[in-house]
């Protein structure tokens, strides 16, 4: 599978598509992460002496004022602070200003073009990956270095579209975040420790069914290991609950045997405010008009058993509502024991996870942390990325 070092750089137009979907609030980035993982590419071909034509779409586009928070100038700014250098800023996704700020560009130059949802206000042509969109874009350039691992799990003509008009090889981020995520589910170094949290069972269901094949223990917190307990009878309050997915929790715990552990304790309180009053208890001791947000310190301590000797670990989703600072000891507790690992290779599979991982200060004692939300989710199911196998397939 080609990347973008086996390919002659110099002079070319490159197509470089990178997931620039970064956070924004009042048109100011709250955190920039994306924009630095898909810096080492990008420096990459300008240092090659490629011109550089960059893209990515940034968040939904749905209504024509949607447009106007959905700009990525802004990107634009913050990555010209990065390189040092100009980045041309083309607020078009077609026509004769792109094209000729295209023509103009020389070797070792850079423009980013604006957000590829733009054209999903006429007919969703981004977002459906409409055949004349993706053969427009690729008719830009020469080549097509896709480094948009974010966005490998939607088949979109800014990366699916233009990979099957032109010559298309993978940047350095995506080969990356392949070969840390793709290599720990298909050739893990034993123990494989894989830790799940969130909220929810149903967004879950199918990283737990394929990492159950694959790892030798899965621990599961947050919200979900609830419908967990209550599937083994236990008394769970008025914690978060997923009634239609107690049968289905039933059947992984059987099948799964003490491959699964779950919380042992909590930290409960009577509503879901990030002021109240709390409680540790047992697991077996919720009262029944309590509800948990966090595992509490005897989880953390049997999560961490297990982690102990662990040669590789997956995690994903946080142990409890760490967005309010009473219930973020388990996560925490969780993050630090991984970063604490010293023999192991560990990966947060993006989300929640990573933010908090980053926040934390921690993100440095991590081998990888994925940039992907779905996608890494998608790619922690097995599944097939239609973004990724769109360059496998050249
Ligand atoms: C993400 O943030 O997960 C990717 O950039 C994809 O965005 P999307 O969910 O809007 O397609």
């Amino acid at each position: 599978k080609k990347t973008v070092q086996d390919i002659d750089l110099k002079g070319k137009k490159v197509l470089l598509r990178a997931d620039l979907n970064v956070p924004m609030a009042d048109g100011e980035i709250t955190n920039d992460n994306r924009i630095v993982q898909a810096l080492p590419t990008i420096e990459y071909v300008l240092n090659e002496g490629g011109r550089v034509i960059l893209f990515s779409h940034l968040g939904k586009v749905k209504t024509e004022e949607d447009k106007k928070d959905k700009s990525l100038e802004p990107v634009a700014v913050k990555l010209s602070e990065y390189l040092k250098k100009p980045v041309l800023f083309v607020p078009e996704t077609r026509g004769e200003g792109l094209e000729s700020a295209v023509q103009n560009l020389e070797d070792g130059e850079i423009l980013l073009f604006e957000n590829t949802r733009f054209e999903d206000l006429d007919g969703k042509k981004e977002s459906k990956n409409d055949a004349d969109l993706g053969k427009y874009w690729a008719s830009l350039g020469d080549v097509f270095v896709n480094d948009a691992f974010g966005t490998a799990h939607r088949e979109h003509a800014s990366n699916v579209g233009i990979a099957s008009n032109i010559e298309t090889v993978s940047g350095f981020l995506m080969k990356k975040e392949i070969d840390f995520i793709g290599g720990a589910v298909d050739e893990p170094k034993r123990p494989f420790v894989a830790i799940l949290g969130g909220a929810k069972v149903s967004d879950k269901i199918g990283v737990i069914e394929n990492l159950l094949e694959k790892a030798d223990k899965v621990l599961i917190g947050g919200g979900m290991a609830y419908t967990f307990l209550k599937a083994q009878g236990k008394e769970i309050g008025t914690s978060l609950l997923e009634e239609d997915k107690i049968d289905l929790a039933k059947s992984l715990l059987e099948k799964a045997g003490d491959k699964i552990v779950l919380p042992v304790d909590g930290v409960v309180v009577s509503e879901f405010d990030k002021n109240a009053d709390y409680e540790v208890v047992s697991i077996d001791e919720i009262p029944a008009d309590k509800m948990s947000l966090d595992a509490g310190p005897k989880t953390v301590e049997r999560f961490k058993e297990q982690l102990e000797g662990a040669k590789t670990v997956v995690w994903n989703g946080p142990m409890g509502v760490f967005e309010f600072e009473n219930f973020a000891k388990g996560t925490i507790g969780v993050c630090k024991a991984i970063a604490s690992l010293e023999d192991a290779v560990t990966i947060i599979g993006g989300g929640d996870s990573a933010a908090a991982a980053m926040d934390l200060g921690y993100a440095d004692d991590f081998s990888h942390i994925s940039t992907g939300g779905g996608a890494s989710l998608e790619y922690l199911e097995g599944k097939v990325l239609p973004g990724l196998q769109a360059i496998n397939d050249k």
